[in-house]
């Protein structure tokens, strides 16, 4: 990937297991590259952490990647990002949850770095089983997607 501010590590919020997107940023990491993957669900985690063990392009980029099983909302960054890319479910959150999120994200990335954020089109109720999560929205929410 090519950092805006040099070597600093890129970080891969929320990372489901089988998302191709996933691979793509994998298989984008330089030498000097580091990658923090985010995931709340611990399922989603161990299929990631699978992949780093079996598959070719993951096993490459292994040694730069690191998976914390937690919520972003508890997630300690060690150091300023470059890169910032959320697949959170932003639309199964309540309005002060995002707003915290955000400032999380504003707080880990370094000056002139890049936050990007998507969600999918068209899918089921997301999983949100964060405590920090709102029960009003947790009930409109699922483990499968
Ligand atoms: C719609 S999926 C997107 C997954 C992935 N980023 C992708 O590219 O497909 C949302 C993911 O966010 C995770 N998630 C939900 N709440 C979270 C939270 N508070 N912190 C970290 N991950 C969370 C879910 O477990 C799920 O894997």
């Amino acid at each position: 990937m090519s950092a805006p501010n040099g070597d600093r590590p890129a970080f891969w919020k929320s990372a489901r297991a089988r998302e191709p997107s996933t691979r793509r940023i994998v298989a984008l990491l330089k030498a000097d590259d580091r990658l923090d993957l985010v995931e709340l669900n611990q399922a989603f985690a161990g299929r990631l952490e699978q992949r780093f063990q079996s598959e070719p392009t993951f096993k490459r980029a292994a040694d730069r990647a690191r998976i914390h099983v937690c919520g972003i909302e508890s997630f300690e960054a060690e150091r300023p990002y470059d890169f910032i890319v959320s697949g959170l479910p932003f639309n199964n959150f309540s309005p002060a949850f995002v707003g915290r999120v955000m400032d999380a994200f504003f707080n880990f990335l370094a000056p002139g770095g890049v936050l990007s954020f998507f969600e999918y089109m068209y899918v089921g109720p997301c999983a949100v089983s964060s405590p920090e999560a709102p029960s009003a929205h947790a009930s409109k929410t699922s483990t499968e997607f």
